[in-house]
């Protein structure tokens, strides 16, 4: 049985109380000495009215159940747009929220691959995030600090979009539409891997020949969940971003003039996450250590130029 005060998640409220709604789970605060939260607002409850009650009660840290998780993350995704037009809300909250909605949504689609909702939720959610990247360069940057560095699949699709996003900005490719196309296959690149099994997805040791056989098939599986509904250059990036330059990439085995640059791009952001993330079979490793790890031990498989450009990208965004 689980203990009753791990049925709770903690929340922070503030930043989502933007617009005028009804909330539909209820909210629970801890008082002082007690383990147990205590019902503070009820489900129902609109958001004025919750405000001027958070506002009234000095109340400690808020909770919600762990049943009413879902219900949460669609109020705050339905509060998106407004918390990141609103101007009084500052830069981090919105990259906070923004980087949660697409890990839920990342979570979703792996659940439900086929769902055209999810899809849609996916497009909506890449499109904040380069708003708030093309808006605010200083975005790039805090939307990087909330990556965890335990590589779940759905941080790390998260994560590769919003390299892949930072450095086709700083090479100015020009064309939004093009863009959003492209951050939207990053988003997706891994999506193949939502039909492999846990036992090799997750196995913490080397992967024998036939479990990598298999691994190896989920940009084509990507390419074929997403076939109907998504576009030729997003398709492009979740088929090719395990392609190397010097042709020993799966699955097609292109070489450099055949690759498009968007999958040159997404492969560079795609592994960088993955060396500097904790994965089941390695740690995670510093950013310089990574980067000399790229260029030492893996030639061949990036476009030069685009790597020095990953570099001067990756040196911006901390200075
Ligand atoms: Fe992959
Ligand atoms: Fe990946």
């Amino acid at each position: 049985m689980i203990p009753e005060s791990r049925k709770f998640i903690r929340i922070v409220t503030d930043y989502l109380l933007a617009e005028e709604r009804i909330i539909d789970f209820n909210i629970y605060t801890k008082p002082p000495n007690s383990n147990m939260p205590l019902l503070l607002i009820a489900a129902n409850t609109n958001v004025s009215d919750v405000k001027e009650t958070l506002a009234k009660k000095n109340h400690g840290p808020l909770f919600i159940t762990r049943e009413s998780a879902k219900k949460f993350e669609n109020f705050m995704e339905d509060s998106l747009d407004s918390i990141i037009k609103n101007r009084s809300i500052p830069l981090e909250r919105k990259t906070s929220v923004v980087h949660d909605c697409a890990k839920n949504i990342i979570r979703d689609i792996f659940d439900d691959p086929r769902s055209l909702r999810n899809i849609s939720r996916a497009k909506t959610v890449t499109g904040n995030i380069i708003d708030l990247s093309l808006a605010d360069r200083q975005a790039i940057r805090h939307l990087l600090r909330l990556g965890s560095h335990d590589y779940y699949t759905f941080s790390h699709c998260v994560n590769v979009a919003v390299f892949g996003i930072g450095l086709w900005v700083t090479i100015s490719k020009g064309d939004e539409t093009e863009l959003h196309d492209f951050a939207l296959g990053c988003i997706l690149h891994d999506v193949g891997k939502s039909q492999i099994v846990d036992s090799i997805l997750k196995k913490p040791g080397k992967l024998d020949f036939e479990e990598f056989e298999i691994i190896k098939k989920h940009p084509g599986q990507g390419h074929w969940l997403m076939e109907k509904h998504t576009s030729e250059v997003t398709l492009d990036v979740i088929i090719h971003h395990h392609e190397k330059i010097n042709g020993q990439g799966y699955p097609h085995g292109l070489t450099r003039d055949q690759i498009s640059d968007n999958a040159k791009i997404a492969t560079i952001a795609d592994v960088y996450d993955a060396l500097t993330t904790n994965r089941p079979y390695a740690g995670a490793r510093r950013p310089l250590n990574a980067l000399t790890l790229m260029k030492e031990e893996m030639v061949g498989h990036f476009e030069q130029k685009r790597f020095e450009e990953f570099i001067l990208f990756l040196g911006g965004r901390s200075g």
